[in-house]
């Protein structure tokens, strides 16, 4: 929904007078999956996607809350946000507004209605985006009233405690920090060990990056995701005693061939395996980039969903399909699963002057393996979080 049609909504639902509104975006990773809760460099964009909420403080302890893409509303007292652990809609709020009141914000009561453009389940971090946009809100209310707020960094931080500690999904720092820190025509290079980044401006030449949901829903509390999690902390507990390391991502494939691979085995290996050298992949990636090397980076793209299939096993029939379809359509140079993986979207690089031919090839291709369409979205990247004025 366009900002004036939100403020109109808002204003049908509660009542006449100023609107605010804040936004935090969705992502789309580039590069870099299944690393950040292993410590180490990962490569997101925000995208214009986004989670609006348009907002005005209302006098009271509460919070009521609606949303423009479900009937369902939610109203919290703020003075016992400890309740709420299972709302039909609004845990994803409730969750930021509870750790941050924890956390000495002030809280004041507020009509709030949410627009979130992010498709959900598309795996481009709808949940993220939500979570975002409503500390972001939080901050800057409670930084006004003469309160505390937060940087950019510590609403990410913010938002992925509410998503662990309340929502009981036990993701790392990635989506929430894109969502949050996200700067338009630029990917963030994150050291998710130190919270360290970096814009890397995306000049991606006579190319552009097409985004397409294999509308297999995923779900992360669902999947396997909490196991490669338990994997890699396995091979991470072998590994720190031999090897000295903090952090999985610390193990270069020098170390790894050389020492670390025939201290383990089995799939534990295997993830790893995928962990360091896609952490390797990254910073080949970054130097593709600045360098303008469109061939390279698709051939790390490539790679890194072919590790992502056979080593890290988190990709499925579905993703599978969508990427083959787009490697073999024209004008791909790469294409990869983004984000958790079981479903959820694709990133592919893709020749500007071939764009609707490959969109129109690789939806054939998908539908005639899989039996239903993929969708392909017109985004681009843009900011993270910010109130709209
Ligand atoms: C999900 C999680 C992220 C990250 C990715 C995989 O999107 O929320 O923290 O682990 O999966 O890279």
């Amino acid at each position: 929904m366009d900002d004036n049609s939100l403020k109109q909504k808002f204003r049908e639902i509660y009542g006449d007078g100023e609107v605010r509104l804040f936004a935090a975006a969705g992502r789309v990773n580039l590069i870099g999956e299944h690393i950040d809760y292993c410590g180490g460099p990962v490569l997101p964009a925000a995208l214009d996607l986004r989670c609006t909420i348009a907002a005005r403080k209302n006098g009271s302890n509460k919070w009521r809350m609606a949303a423009t893409t479900t009937p369902l509303t939610a109203e919290l007292d703020l003075n016992g946000l400890g309740e709420y652990k299972d709302l039909k809609w609004g845990n994803y709020q409730a969750g930021v507004a509870y750790v941050m009141q924890s956390d000495g914000f002030d809280l004041c009561g507020a009509d709030l209605l949410y627009d979130c453009t992010v498709p959900f389940g598309s795996g481009l971090s709808s949940s993220a985006a939500i979570e975002v946009a409503t500390a972001f809100m939080v901050s800057a209310l409670s930084g006004e009233s003469g309160g505390k707020k937060a940087d950019l960094t510590e609403i990410a931080v913010y938002s992925r405690r509410a998503e662990n500690e309340y929502c009981g999904v036990s993701c790392g720092i990635m989506d929430q920090f894109a969502s949050s820190r996200g700067k338009a025509g630029n990917a963030i290079l994150l050291d998710c060990a130190t919270l360290d980044f970096k814009y890397v401006p995306l000049k991606l030449g006579d190319c552009e990056i097409v985004i397409a949901n294999s509308n297999k829903p995923h779900s992360l509390v669902l999947s396997k995701y909490n196991e490669r999690r338990a994997e890699c902390e396995s091979a991470l507990g072998t590994l720190s005693k031999a090897l000295g390391v903090k952090h999985l991502a610390e193990v270069t494939p020098e170390t790894f061939e050389k020492s670390a691979e025939k201290l383990l085995s089995g799939k534990v290996k295997d993830r790893a395996r995928h962990v360091v050298y896609e952490c390797d992949r990254v910073k080949r990636a970054v130097d593709a980039l600045k360098t303008g090397d469109m061939v390279l980076f698709g051939k790390l793209l490539n790679e890194s969903h072919y590790s992502l299939r056979d080593l890290y096993e988190v990709t499925g029939r579905e993703l599978d399909a969508l990427t083959e379809s787009a490697r073999t359509s024209p004008g791909c140079l790469g294409s990869r699963m983004t984000g958790g993986g079981f479903g959820g979207s694709t990133v592919s690089l893709v020749k500007k002057d071939k764009v609707k031919e490959f969109i129109r090839e690789t939806g054939e291709k998908y539908r005639a393996a899989v039996g239903y369409d993929a969708t392909f979205y017109a985004t681009s990247v843009s900011d993270g979080a910010r109130e709209i004025f």
